[in-house]
């Protein structure tokens, strides 16, 4: 049936094809998912799965996901467009320029081409094609390393991972009963809750739960257990 659209017809097609693809990307909507409670979904490599949190489309474009290799799994050769944002929840996480184990932020910015796999299997935070076209540093981090966390306000604790034209990417260490003072986010606040459980007076968020609040959003967020964030703001 195809063969006999004209390109006008082709290319309404493709829009209303990547609509139905599309998820969460409203950025003036607030979205909460609680990742732990999703099923996985295949990717087109066996033994990869996903968990889409927001997406412009299947396979290409704007996508955060937690992204799971079983034991053995292996991705094909790939360019980033526009930069890959990994953090490596559990496990170990490799490609040709090492091993990555849990702990490890990764930024591999355009033009960085690899072959992924996980020999024990490992489980992902990735966010695809949000750099800034300015970005093209590769940047490798173990956030284990004590030696780089600095004393935030209160009894926080912040591990800056990248900074770029008002938008930033951090580790926090939220020690039990800890309450930060009500704030509003200027270019909007994406939490995902690494362990622990967050808490503001909108809910409660436990481990694996992801919140993207938008741009002038604003909350008073407090923990009543010791909990790790992974906080990025200002890119709303
Ligand atoms: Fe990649
Ligand atoms: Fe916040």
């Amino acid at each position: 049936m195809l063969f006999h659209l004209n390109g006008e017809k082709l290319k309404c097609l493709g829009f209303y094809e990547k609509l139905i693809h599309m998820l969460n990307m409203n950025f003036s909507k607030r979205v909460v998912i609680r990742t732990h409670n999703q099923t996985w979904k295949a990717s087109p490599k066996n033994g990869v799965w996903r968990k889409p949190l927001s997406r412009e489309n299947t396979e290409q474009g704007h996508a955060t996901s937690i992204v799971r290799y079983d034991a053995g799994a292996h991705f094909s050769t790939h360019d980033h467009p526009y930069g890959e944002e990994i953090l490596v929840l559990e496990g170990t996480f490799s490609d040709e320029s090492g091993d990555y184990k849990a702990g490890t932020y990764l930024r591999n910015p355009q033009g960085y081409r690899h072959t992924p796999f996980s020999k024990e299997g490992c489980t992902l935070l990735v966010k695809l094609h949000q750099f800034k076209h300015t970005d093209n540093n590769r940047v490798c981090i173990n956030t284990n390393d004590s030696s780089l966390w600095l004393q935030g306000q209160g009894n926080l604790k912040v591990l800056p991972l990248h900074e770029q034209s008002g938008a930033s990417v951090a580790l926090v260490k939220w020690p039990a009963g800890e309450h930060f003072k009500a704030h509003t986010h200027f270019g909007g606040e994406e939490i995902y809750v690494i362990n622990g459980e967050f808490i503001d007076e909108l809910g409660r968020y436990p481990a694996g739960s992801w919140i993207r609040s938008p741009h002038l959003s604003k909350h008073n967020p407090y923990v009543e257990e010791n909990t790790l964030i992974y906080v990025k703001v200002g890119h709303l």
